[in-house]
């Protein structure tokens, strides 16, 4: 079972609109995925109680406050059992400005993703999840979203500057950038994800570029 972890400790950089549309899109391509909802905002969890279909589930990572993150600790448990359950992808969706929890699932996964938007102040502000990625030293890739979209032919300049500093930082990044597009959260309220709401949509085909580089980085 393949563990990715979704984390950046910036607020709104898009960590559960990722999580649940990565798990939708596996499970459609017959890859039994499943999330881990460890934010105590448990915005993955309300997605997953307005959706009709049980698939992919999304169960409660939360840690409660006061219990050291240990070997029998939520996540740790939950992994145990999702492996269990033969879970082909387990995504894990964690909390902004939650240091020691984004460490404990650094540390628990196989893969991380971290989302960003493309802009100076996010850009800055990375180099903290950064810092505590490299102490797990788990592989993991920047994920740039809510990108502007293109005007006419090649990417818009705001997504290729973002491009060029990271990778003159060489911190590694994922070809595909999500743009900002009404789908992504609109597919969101009835418990949806663009794959089911706007299938073939541009929208739905960044997620498969996403998913498509995802396989390919953690085979
Ligand atoms: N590519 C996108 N296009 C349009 N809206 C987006 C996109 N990505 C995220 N959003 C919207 O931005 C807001 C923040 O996204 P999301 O909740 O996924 O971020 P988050 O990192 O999980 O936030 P938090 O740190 O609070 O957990 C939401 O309203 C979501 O619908
Ligand atoms: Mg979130």
């Amino acid at each position: 079972m393949k563990k990715v972890a979704i984390l950046a400790q910036k607020g709104g950089a898009g960590k559960t609109t990722i999580a649940i549309h990565l798990s939708v899109l596996a499970m459609q391509r017959d890859i039994a995925s499943c999330v881990i909802d460890c934010d105590p905002q448990q915005s993955a969890l309300g997605w997953y109680e307005e959706r009709e279909d049980s698939d992919p589930p999304v169960v409660d990572g939360h840690q409660p406050s006061g219990r050291r993150p240990d070997k029998t600790g939520t996540l740790a448990r939950l992994l145990r059992v999702a492996e269990m359950d033969e879970y082909d992808l387990t995504i894990i969706d964690t909390a902004p400005h939650a240091a020691e929890a984004i460490g404990e699932a650094a540390r628990a996964a196989d893969f991380c993703i971290v989302p960003c938007r493309p802009a100076i102040l996010d850009l800055k502000a990375i180099s903290k999840t950064i810092e505590i990625l490299s102490v797990s030293d788990t592989p993991f890739a920047v994920l740039l979203n809510s990108c502007p979209p293109k005007r006419g032919v090649g990417e818009n300049s705001m997504v290729k500057e973002s491009r060029d500093l990271l990778l003159g930082q060489d911190i590694p990044l994922f070809k595909t950038a999500v743009t900002q597009r009404a789908a992504f959260s609109h597919a969101l309220i009835d418990g949806r994800a663009v794959t089911e709401f706007a299938p073939g949509s541009p929208a739905a085909d960044e997620i498969g570029g996403v998913l498509d580089e995802l396989l390919e980085l953690t085979k």
